[in-house]
């Protein structure tokens, strides 16, 4: 069977930093250390004045495609996964086209346009809609271009202001894939949630802490499903496990949660049991309340193990390395995940061909989904090829004030004049509402 899954992946982060530890938390009266150990987040992206959904992702789409050596002919199908689309009719993906029609002799006349919702999810979403329609043979040789871009921008005051970012990830799929093969086996956890949403608004209405329980709780339930079709998984299987990542410290919880399901009924369960006992058994009590209880219990004790630890420290931290500077991007986080993996296996010199990744992405309203990923042997061209470093240290670093005037004006409510932090250079640009952007 043809190997399908992702070729290519390009970044683009949004060219606007904010310093959590050092700008946000002085004035909001925090402990700096609410954010870089708790959340786990030191600083995020913005998109300057000029930046938008489409350009982040055309530049993230025209640097792909420039690398690859690709036209528009190449590409049979542009799907575009955002929760921050301005226009309900025209899909994003046909405003990123317009743009890179710009700069190519061809056009994308043939190919299957579209935009792809469900919170963050949607950005794997559109990987499977890609997937399914190379497996079908509706491809005509021709690869997929995902793209998946958001500003996650929160209301100011809002909890979740601390968690923003702004960034897009321009993934090709294809046959015979460079960089991992998608597994077949997938797994669901999906219900209907109302703890974060934006019914016809631009900032989300969020209940925090209820949106991490339901993150937990159907990602757990979509690895009970992968399993059920793939088999048990265990904690040796994989080299990395990528989550979504709203934040680091979500995934910190994810990470506990996920070991203690694998490590259930193995040796490794059997070898903790002396220190920390078993796990607790749900038959085992009276009321749910107590077996809860058990279980919190029962995972504090875990997670001081040298076990647990040297486990998280080489496959969850790694994949984190990228959101800590980046903040939520959305459709495109659990992507930052798998790259801040794959980099950090190339940078510390890691065999990576053939090894196991298990990618957990999650979307509010709310849906999980967990699948396998096989690395292929042109991972590591792809990995040297991003420039994510340079662009991230080439972001203008923003006082509070600044922060707050490019808030304002990435708000669709207000009409706010700003001039530009930094210079675009070669590359596309917002020029208005449902315009052609242009690039400078
Ligand atoms: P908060 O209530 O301001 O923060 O907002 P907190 O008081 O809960 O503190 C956060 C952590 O820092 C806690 O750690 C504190 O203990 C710790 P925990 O107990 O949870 O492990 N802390 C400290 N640590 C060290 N030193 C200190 C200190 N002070 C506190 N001095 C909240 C947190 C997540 C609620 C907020 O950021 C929020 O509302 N975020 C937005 C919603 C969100 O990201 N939810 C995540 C799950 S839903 C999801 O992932 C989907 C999403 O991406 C959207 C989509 O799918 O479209 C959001």
């Amino acid at each position: 069977m043809t190997a399908v899954g992702i070729d290519a992946i390009e970044i683009w982060t949004g060219k606007l930093t904010l310093n959590l530890p050092e700008t946000f938390a002085p004035v909001k009266g925090e402990d700096p250390a609410k954010y870089t150990k708790g959340l786990g987040l030191e600083t995020s992206s913005f998109p300057d004045v000029y930046e938008d959904i489409v350009t982040m992702g055309a530049n993230a789409a025209k640097r792909l495609m420039d690398r690859r050596g690709l036209t528009p002919d190449d590409i049979g199908r542009i799907d575009v996964a955002t929760e921050s689309a301005f226009d309900n009719s025209k899909p994003v993906s046909t405003y990123i086209a317009g743009c890179l029609e710009q700069t190519y002799e061809g056009d994308f006349r043939h190919a299957n346009k579209g935009e792809r919702k469900f919170a963050c999810v949607a950005g794997t979403q559109s990987i499977d809609d890609a997937y399914n329609w190379i497996k079908a043979g509706r491809n005509r040789g021709r690869a997929a271009l995902v793209i998946a871009t958001d500003t996650a921008l929160y209301a100011r005051g809002d909890p979740g202001e601390a968690t923003q970012g702004a960034g897009a990830v321009a993934m090709l799929i294809d046959e015979e894939p460079s960089v991992v093969e998608l597994s077949t086996e997938q797994g669901y956890g999906s219900m209907d949630e109302t703890d974060f949403l934006k019914p016809n608004q631009q900032f989300p209405s969020v209940d925090g802490k209820r949106s991490m329980q339901v993150y937990l709780a159907r990602m757990r339930e979509a690895l009970e499903d992968y399993e059920s079709v793939a088999g048990r998984t265990k904690v040796e299987d994989f080299e990395y496990i990528p989550f979504h990542t709203p934040f680091p410290g979500m995934v910190r919880k994810a990470g506990l949660l996920g070991y203690r399901h694998m490590i259930r009924d193995t040796e490794k369960e059997d070898e903790l049991a002396d220190r920390i006992g078993r796990q607790p058994r749900e038959a085992d009590f009276d009321s749910w309340d107590d077996y809860e209880e058990a279980i919190r219990a029962y995972m504090d004790d875990l997670k001081e193990t040298d076990e647990y630890r040297e486990w998280y420290g080489r496959v969850i931290d790694p994949t984190l390395s990228l959101a800590r500077r980046v903040g939520n991007w959305y459709t495109g986080s659990v992507h930052v995940a798998r790259t801040s993996a794959l980099k950090h296996a190339y940078e510390t010199g890691k065999a990576m061909t053939g090894k196991q990744l298990l990618v957990g992405s999650y979307g509010s309203g709310a849906q999980a989904e967990i699948h396998a990923e096989t690395v292929r042997e042109g991972w590591r061209d792809e990995i040297e090829a991003l420039n994510v470093d340079e662009q991230l240290a080439g972001r203008y670093d923003l006082d509070f004030e600044e922060y707050e005037q490019v808030h304002d004006a990435h708000n669709h409510e207000k009409d706010v004049e700003l001039e530009e932090f930094t210079q675009p250079a070669n590359e596309f640009v917002f020029t208005g509402w449902g315009r052609m952007n242009e690039r400078k």
